[in-house]
């Protein structure tokens, strides 16, 4: 067909077509969309309450890009919270006044006012998400980000017949402020969800659920891209789909040598996109395909319940009985015990970058400056004539390097670009532990952390390598630990503590996977670098919402370059005020 064309139009006329596509290609085009945050009554397991959406939906609408593209999202704020939204994962390349995390790049979005988040996706492909990202609405204020290739370029394995986004949740029957705000003043641990949700459907293991199923119908002999979110809130997921494999393919929206396997571990605020290839003949039979939590942590600080989803197959005699078949067998999978830290290891050792000519990994070989921070649990004394529910009567805290992170009032990138940093932030944040202990051996008797607003600054395009390491602190937990406005890679992880002397030299600095989120393991270290070649004000922290708002998080101020091409752009206009 393009041949005919071809031969039938006049030379330049082709050359001027091909040129344009080049064009619109390179430049990519604009998408725009409003989001409408907006109260909404849902019920699930037989209750109905009142929440915050997008749209009135939950999960909310997928925001689909091309890459290169630019997208325009208008929110409007119809609900009686703050709010902001947060690109899980988008670089946000000099455009950090679009990243969202309140007080940090923007102030709020205030009840009846809205702000424009105008950025462009770049130099990346695949599955990310959007969150809000204020106290805990991101637990029913959630969607799918879908970033295809540009046109013209496949992926790097063959095209799926079907792509399905896959996004976990949590659903609690309470409501989540009150949830967070009731566990903040008695200093105890929150309550945990009710359920899981697999795109906001609890399915048939929950109480008064069967009618709120997931349903994925295939058919028989095509391959699907299931684009897997974890969007639940406190917990760390296993999933697996009964007599089926899932070949990963990317996460984080970065393409990954692929693999098989039956079952894997996805962590809040990770992606994982895998193909699951349906069986080449009609099985007459249902299969769940199952999510239930990983944890290390005591019982009853997670929610260990499961959710289900099916997979059925159309009947190829029958195409038309739409309906799922209650009388065919069903077949469950079985999943990992719910503390098997060795399934954890063993998936993640398997994730490598593509490594490709086309899709380099751009490791940094050399490092301009090192950092040691310890991740993990602690206290804060109980206030004066009061009560609290943790530790001893004390109030749970948590911490990077022992400081707990306090938001400040004003937005961190303003208060930086304007110079007006005084009484908002300290540049004093620690660059290794002040008080060095035995990080996995017996925790030390006193348990306290620090408070404080410390950022640590990086000059542009520092070379960055950053060693995190879980303390025993009130139990060894994996923490999934998100950085804003970069990916990094994972050059190395171990068990213990990190040793500075012989751990570096088994560091990959070959096919190392590249993502935004990584789990520091459960009484062990991970280690990432990343080149700080994007200027702005970026938050680290947490992905198990408890362990952020209980301070497990800090930001990195990435300086201007000297390139016009290498500063933070202007504030927009629009950009809310505290
Ligand atoms: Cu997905 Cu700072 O968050």
């Amino acid at each position: 067909m393009d041949m005919a064309i071809s031969s039938a139009l006049p030379g330049h006329l082709v050359m001027a077509a091909t040129l344009m596509l080049l064009v619109v290609q390179a430049q990519g085009i604009t998408r725009h969309y409003d989001f409408n945050v907006q109260m909404v009554n849902v019920t699930r397991l037989c209750a109905t309450k009142s929440m915050v959406t997008v749209n009135g939906q939950c999960p909310g609408p997928e925001l689909v890009a091309r890459e290169g593209d630019r997208v325009v999202v208008r929110v409007t704020n119809n609900v009686a919270h703050n709010i902001t939204l947060h690109w899980h994962g988008v670089r946000q390349v000099r455009t950090g006044w679009a990243d969202g995390p309140a007080y940090i790049t923007q102030c709020p979005i205030q009840t009846g006012q809205s702000y424009v988040y105008n950025f462009t996706v770049d130099g990346q492909r695949g599955t990310l998400w959007w969150h809000a990202h204020i106290s805990w609405l991101r637990a029913t204020a959630y969607g799918a980000v879908v970033i295809l290739p540009k046109l013209g370029v496949p992926y790097p394995f063959p095209a799926p017949h079907e792509e399905v986004p896959v996004i976990f949740g949590e659903w609690w029957t309470a409501d989540t402020e009150a949830v967070i705000s009731q566990a903040m003043q008695t200093g105890g641990g929150p309550n945990v969800s009710d359920a899981f949700t697999i795109n906001g459907l609890p399915g048939p293991l929950y109480n008064c659920s069967a009618q709120d199923t997931f349903k994925l119908k295939v058919k028989q002999g095509k391959t699907y891209m299931l684009r897997l979110i974890n969007a639940a809130l406190n917990d760390e997921l296993f999933f697996s789909i009964a007599n089926h494999t899932l070949t990963v393919v990317e996460v984080d929206a970065v393409y990954v040598k692929p693999f098989t396997v039956e079952t894997l571990v996805i962590s809040p605020g990770q992606t994982t996109n895998v193909l699951l290839t349906a069986k080449p003949y009609y099985p007459g039979a249902n299969f769940y395909m199952s999510a239930a939590p990983y944890s290390t942590a005591r019982p009853g600080t997670f929610a260990n319940t499961t959710v289900a989803g099916i997979l059925e197959y159309e009947n190829p005699s029958s195409p038309s009985a739409a309906s799922f078949v209650k009388s065919l067998p069903l077949f469950k999978p079985t999943l990992p015990q719910l503390n098997d830290t060795d399934f954890v290891t063993n998936f993640t050792a398997k994730l490598r970058s593509l490594a490709s000519a086309q899709y380099p990994a751009a490791v940094p070989r050399s490092v301009d400056r090192r950092f040691f921070f310890t991740v993990g649990l602690g206290t804060l004394p109980c206030p004066a004539n009061t009560t609290c529910q943790g530790p001893n009567g004390t109030q749970m805290a948590a911490a990077v390097n022992n400081v707990s992170f306090v938001l400040p009032s004003r937005a961190l990138l303003q208060s930086h670009f304007t110079g007006l940093s005084r009484g908002v932030y300290a540049s004093d944040f620690p660059v290794m532990p002040l008080s060095p202990f035995n990080y996995t051996g017996t925790p030390p008797n006193n348990t306290n952390v620090a408070t404080g607003t410390k950022l640590l600054v990086l000059p542009f395009n520092t070379s960055v390598e950053l060693v995190m390491q879980d303390t025993s602190i009130l139990g060894a937990e994996s923490h999934p630990l998100h950085l804003h406005g970069f990916n990094f890679f994972v050059v190395g992880q171990g068990f213990g503590n990190y040793d500075p002397v012989n751990d570096p030299s088994k560091f990959n600095l070959v096919d190392p996977v590249e993502r935004n989120t990584v789990g520091v393991p459960a009484g062990g270290w991970v280690a990432i670098r990343f080149l700080a070649d994007n200027p702005g004000v970026w938050f680290m922290h947490c992905h198990l919402e408890v362990h952020t708002t209980w301070g497990l998080r800090m930001a990195w101020l990435v300086l201007d370059g000297s390139l016009p091409s290498q500063k933070l752009l202007p504030p927009p206009s629009d950009l809310p005020k505290c």
